[in-house]
């Protein structure tokens, strides 16, 4: 007979939280996305700003959600209907699912193009390419008819297998093992990259202090990838949080985490730069840096045919465990909400993110009909990418910080994130109280509505 009310999972110690919340944090935005930025806007003055925007801004948010799902230990929109049944803020719990999905579909693809790469340098086709042939492999590789399809359906289907074993057996075995991997690996490509010669210069590109190179733009988007960067703004860390230990120090996970994604970020950052100075590339953003000049570099130096490899793992893992808290939130949403069991919530989701991602995917080739939708003037896939990166995600920034802010009650915050008065932790509970009313919602409008004013 099938169980009917399963007890719900929790992950078993303090360590599984920890690597469960980092798993979320750390994907493909450590690889692509920070390191260049770091680079490109003042190296060490970018970061200064990035870690005032995560104290400001994202710890304040993670903090919240954790506290929104430890409580209530329920999915996004169950946890926010049970501290607040009437009014609107249930909104922020199906624009979490909304998000969820949205970056699911094109995320997966680009997880795809990733998958595919590895079995690419496996099989050698990277060795002695020129940059243009490198190009020409990644535009086929993103716009063919059938592979980058097949491709995404694999990397869907291995999140959606683990995700079927539950919370413990899924999520949190796979996590506590592919972290640690994973920084086995960047260390590694670190200790290759920082023997190159010329490293100093690349490693000097990273940590330089430029002032100059700070502007408006650019503190913005040091907000806006901190958010994107801890997962923060769709409910990830509150279907997490639920599956947090009670004794749990809410505030020292949040922080630990912040901090060892950065670590993450710079390590990333360490492996690539040296090599791509040392062969005198202009680093660069995005697909071009991860599937174009990285194959392009590591090709040249020593053992760079091993390295290749072991860079697109890490960076598999890294997307494959980011996926794994995204399509948890909408599996937990079907599981609690529909009542539907997790088999099939799991297999609901996953068909919904292959049939659309699908589409996404075929947004990438020119001659596929589907490149001429064009919500906003928008390819599927810029349309999915910046929907939630702009809008849904500091959007549900802002209503989080001012729900916990303005609407949970504040004794019962300070209960809970105290752990019923055992931790010793009143001064920053304070300082948090004062963040998320006053600053970090105020911050987050200005990103908002400057982000709206680019769209389009
Ligand atoms: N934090 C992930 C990255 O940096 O790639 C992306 C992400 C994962 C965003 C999970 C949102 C999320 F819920």
């Amino acid at each position: 007979m099938e169980k009917k009310s399963q007890e719900r999972e929790r992950f078993s110690t303090g360590l599984a939280v920890f690597f469960a919340t980092l798993s979320s944090a750390v994907g493909l935005g450590n690889i692509w996305k920070f390191p260049y930025l770091t680079g490109n806007y003042g190296g060490g003055a970018f970061l200064l700003i990035y870690f005032i925007c995560i104290v400001l801004v994202a710890l304040p948010v993670m903090i919240s959600e954790m506290y929104i799902g430890r409580k209530t230990r329920k999915n996004p929109i169950g946890a926010i209907a049970a501290i607040k049944s009437r009014g609107p803020w249930k909104i922020i719990g199906y624009m979490g699912i909304l998000s969820a999905f949205f970056i699911l579909f094109f995320y997966s693809s680009v997880a795809g193009w990733v998958y595919s790469y590895i079995f690419k340098a496996l099989s050698g086709t990277f060795a002695n390419s020129s940059y243009k042939e490198l190009d020409n492999i990644f535009n086929k590789t993103a716009s063919s008819p059938v592979a980058p399809i097949i491709w995404q359906f694999v990397a869907i289907i291995v999140v959606a297998s683990i995700l079927v074993l539950g919370v413990k057996k899924g999520i949190e075995r796979m996590t506590k093992v592919l972290m640690p991997v994973l920084l086995i690996l960047i260390i590694i490509c670190d200790i290759r990259a920082l023997t190159l010669p010329g490293a100093m210069q690349g490693v000097a590109f990273i940590f330089k202090v430029d002032f100059s190179s700070i502007t408006k733009e650019v503190i913005l988007m040091a907000l806006g990838l901190s958010f994107f960067k801890l997962s923060l703004g769709m409910g990830t860390i509150i279907t997490y949080g639920s599956y947090f230990t009670s004794d749990n120090n809410m505030i020292a996970t949040a922080g630990k985490v912040a901090v060892s994604d950065t670590i993450v970020s710079l390590l990333a950052g360490i492996a690539i730069f040296p090599a791509v100075f040392s062969f005198g590339m202009t680093p660069q953003q995005g697909p071009g840096l991860l599937f174009k000049t990285i194959p392009l570099v590591f090709s040249k130096v020593p053992f760079g045919g091993v390295l290749i490899v072991l860079f697109f793992v890490l960076s598999a893992i890294a997307a494959t465990t980011a996926m794994l808290s995204m399509l948890e939130v909408v599996v937990t949403y079907f599981v609690e909400e529909k009542k539907v069991s997790r088999r099939k919530a799991v297999l609901l989701c996953s068909t919904i993110v292959l049939v659309i991602g699908t589409f996404v995917t075929m947004s990438q080739n020119g001659a596929n009909p589907v490149s001429k939708i064009k919500p906003f003037g928008l390819s599927l896939f810029d349309f999915f990418d910046q929907a939630s990166s702009n809008v849904l995600l500091p959007l549900g920034g802002l209503l989080i910080a001012l729900f916990a802010g303005y609407v949970i009650d504040k004794k019962d915050m300070k209960t809970e994130l105290s752990n019923y008065g055992e931790l010793k932790n009143k001064k920053l509970i304070r300082i948090y109280t004062f963040l998320v009313r006053y600053i970090t919602p105020v911050l987050l409008f200005i990103v908002f509505m400057s982000m709206i004013g680019v769209w389009g």
